[in-house]
């Protein structure tokens, strides 16, 4: 018998911004990440310091092509169909719908375009799980409102995600409202369009753009339960728990501060209003954050059916000045290097465990569904001179972590599905390479935006497809 539930939603997880290309194509507006191109440029303009808002001539671009989704969308369902997926989430970008962000009207192509897709994977017997915002945002926002500084992006959201439910009801019964909302803290340009100008408060204006995304995603909710009332709308968080380095109270305090960072979000969305520990930080930091006397009734009456959520890591902590020499990266959120556990070609902390971990934490702390929509392993595949890609590596990467997801099962956490990140390999949201590959599918694109774009199954291919043949029991 198989620990996973009957219906258990086994598939892959992808982001408009990060496979589409076409980037003006169909109508479609620039958005922030059009504005990315890679390494550390990248990286600075990740968190908020950029000079221009129109692409830089001679600059290379991933997002503009990334791996040609937009057109080769049939091929690349087919081959998730021949895995057997159960689930596909992708997001739909807004500016495909609403090319500005405020225009009157949605954009007919942009809309079509996502119908089409959507009926490709119910042909296949794949359920759509849509996220509405994954870390792109229309540039004119940026330009006009400041992003989500302004509360006018509330109705601008609401507006965008009453369209999409209203085309979309009877087609996608899983939505989530922001991708790893707790990522506007760490990169405030690609969570929430963000850019700073020297001497400004960040905190304040994150949590004041923070707040802004609280209460759109309420309306959200509100919305698609009113508007299509058999579907589930939940939140997403970058998940991982964080380890105190020590038995030193001092570490574990500051282990539960971390993780309450990321918490808070959740918190409002799924609890329903500030917490005190927030409130504290906020008086702490002289940070005032304005709200409208609708919101505390609006967030706490519209609070999400599910948390979603992204794990590829743990994260350590310490208040040692010598520990936190070692600081390793581990998706964006800096982490001490853990002595027990390695690291990926990526510097991120490989943790196994640590994915049971987070899955009972976020179940005791919420006690409401769970479902996993990214976890997997960013790494360099070669092909070899007989034409086959054996990443070895990656199955004993996501065999270790259905292994503990199994467990987590077991102990009583409600998990519904498991979509696991880049099926097929995509741009990297933080680098931009292609070379940090995630898919049982290799495409031919490299880092510089060479190659053919001809998709090959790797070996984690044929792993996978099995894994969901046997509903989770041969790993
Ligand atoms: C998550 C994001 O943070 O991690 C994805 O939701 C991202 O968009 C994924 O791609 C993996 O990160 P990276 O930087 O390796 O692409």
């Amino acid at each position: 018998m198989s620990k996973f539930p009957e219906g258990f939603l086994w598939g892959g997880a992808l982001a408009a911004n990060q496979v589409e290309g076409a980037y003006l194509e169909g109508g479609k507006g620039l958005t922030t990440v059009d504005l990315m191109p890679t390494g550390e440029k990248r990286w600075q303009i990740a968190i908020g310091n950029i000079d221009t808002l129109t692409p830089i001539e001679g600059e290379y671009y991933p997002s503009h092509k990334a791996i040609d989704f937009y057109h080769r969308y049939k091929e690349d369902i087919a081959l998730f169909a021949e895995m057997g997926f159960k689930a596909l989430r992708v997001s739909i970008s807004w500016a495909r719908i609403f090319p500005n962000g405020d225009d009157e009207a949605p954009n007919e192509a942009g809309l079509q375009f996502y119908d089409d897709l959507f009926d490709e994977l119910i042909k296949h017997n794949i359920e759509p799980v849509v996220t509405i915002a994954h870390f792109d945002v229309p540039v004119n926002l940026v330009e006009r409102y400041g992003s989500w500084r302004s509360r006018k992006l509330v109705d601008f959201f609401e507006t965008y995600a009453r369209t999409i439910f209203e085309r979309y009801k009877e087609k996608v019964k899983y939505w989530m409202t922001f991708n790893e909302i707790n990522m506007l803290l760490h990169m405030p340009f690609v969570g929430a369009g963000l850019v700073f100008k020297e001497g400004e408060n960040e905190t304040q204006i994150k949590y004041q753009a923070a707040h802004h995304q609280l209460v759109a995603s309420a309306r959200a909710v509100k919305a698609c339960h009113e508007m299509i009332p058999d579907a589930k709308i939940g939140c997403m968080l970058a998940a991982g728990q964080t380890y105190p380095y020590t038995s030193n109270p001092d570490d574990i305090y500051k282990a539960m501060e971390k993780d309450r960072e990321s918490f808070f979000f959740i918190d409002v969305q799924s609890r329903g209003e500030y917490p005190g520990y927030a409130k504290r930080f906020f008086k702490d930091n002289d940070l005032t954050i304005e709200m409208e006397e609708e919101d505390a009734a609006l967030l706490k009456n519209h609070t999400v059916d599910y948390i979603g959520f992204s794990y590829y890591s743990s994260r350590t902590t310490s208040t040692d000045p010598e520990i936190l020499k070692g600081i390793t990266s581990g998706n964006v959120f800096g982490s001490v290097t853990n002595p027990y556990l390695e690291t990926s070609e990526w510097g991120w902390t490989i943790d196994p465990k640590g994915f049971r971990i987070t899955a009972n934490q976020l179940y005791d702390r919420y006690q409401k569904p769970l479902f996993v929509v990214e976890n997997g392993l960013g790494a360099v595949d070669e092909i070899t001179a007989d034409g086959t890609i054996d990443d070895d590596y990656r199955i004993d990467y996501l065999q270790k972590h259905v292994a503990e997801m199994g467990e987590a099962i077991e102990d009583g956490v409600e998990i519904i599905g498991y979509t696991s990140w880049g099926p097929i390999d995509i741009v990297s949201a933080s680098t931009g390479e292609m070379k940090k590959r995630y898919g049982y599918i290799y495409v031919d694109r490299d880092n510089e935006g060479n190659g053919s774009l001809k998709r090959m199954k790797k070996k984690s291919f044929d792993w996978y497809k099995n894994v969901i043949a046997t509903n989770g029991e041969k790993l």
